[in-house]
């Protein structure tokens, strides 16, 4: 797929790649409220276009990845709407037939995260993004609504799933891959080690694609 990417916006890689075959066996209806949440270059938008959805709705902190996915949905004419700002504050008291998250969720890093470091930085246990995500998301899908999301096995898939049906969603683990570390990880692997994340060798990680899904009837 080709997208137009500003520097210091996040490329599409393995976790995007994986969240849209996902998608693509995931059945879903056309005509759906969709939201990408935390889109950089709007990858998971322009993938969403193929089921045909009802209206589109993405969102990003990162203003060049607003401009980015603007541009890259505006020349494939897909109509979705691209709102720059925290993701749960902008569609708070929305809600949608379709959510897909590709979040920050590598962990190691206490400090709040800025500029690109936005992209991926979630906290020490890589859950701070995703503790939000998952108690935003059941407020945020519509009865018989979808959630789609991926992230490292590093961040605790399980917790997540736990999460997801504390909220009232049917929550499983629907998608795995093993994928080489990006420079990212590379990066951490020393701090990693030390949190007794990964062994010293290690340098591929899990990746887990989870799918949760609001009961259509209460
Ligand atoms: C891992 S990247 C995924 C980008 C794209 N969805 C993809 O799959 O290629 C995570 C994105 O979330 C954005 N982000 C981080 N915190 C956010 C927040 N609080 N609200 C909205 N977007 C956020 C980052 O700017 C980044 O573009």
């Amino acid at each position: 797929m080709w997208l137009t990417r500003p520097p210091g916006v996040y490329p599409p890689q393995h976790d995007t790649w994986l969240l849209v075959e996902a998608l693509a066996s995931a059945a879903v209806s056309p005509g759906a409220d969709v939201l990408d949440v935390g889109c950089g270059t709007g990858a998971l938008s322009v993938a969403a276009a193929s089921i045909k959805p009802r209206a589109i709705t993405a969102v990003d902190v990162s203003r060049r990845a607003v401009m980015a996915a603007r541009l890259n949905t505006f020349l494939r004419r897909i109509p979705a709407r691209v709102l720059c700002g925290d993701a749960f504050e902008r569609v708070a008291g929305r809600t949608f037939d379709l959510i897909l998250a590709n979040p920050p969720y590598v962990p190691g890093v206490a400090a709040r995260p800025r500029g690109r470091n936005r992209a991926w930085d979630a906290g020490v246990d890589g859950r701070e993004f995703l503790d939000r995500l998952c108690a935003n998301v059941p407020m945020l899908l519509a009865p018989g609504g979808t959630l789609l999301l991926v992230h490292s096995g590093l961040s605790d898939g399980d917790k997540t799933v736990a999460q997801l049906q504390g909220g009232g969603l049917k929550a499983a683990v629907v998608g795995r891959a093993e994928v080489p570390f990006g420079p990212v990880m590379r990066g951490r692997r020393q701090r990693l080690i030390e949190l007794g994340l990964i062994e010293p060798r290690q340098n591929t990680e899990e990746l887990v694609v989870i799918r949760g899904d609001r009961p259509a009837t209460p």
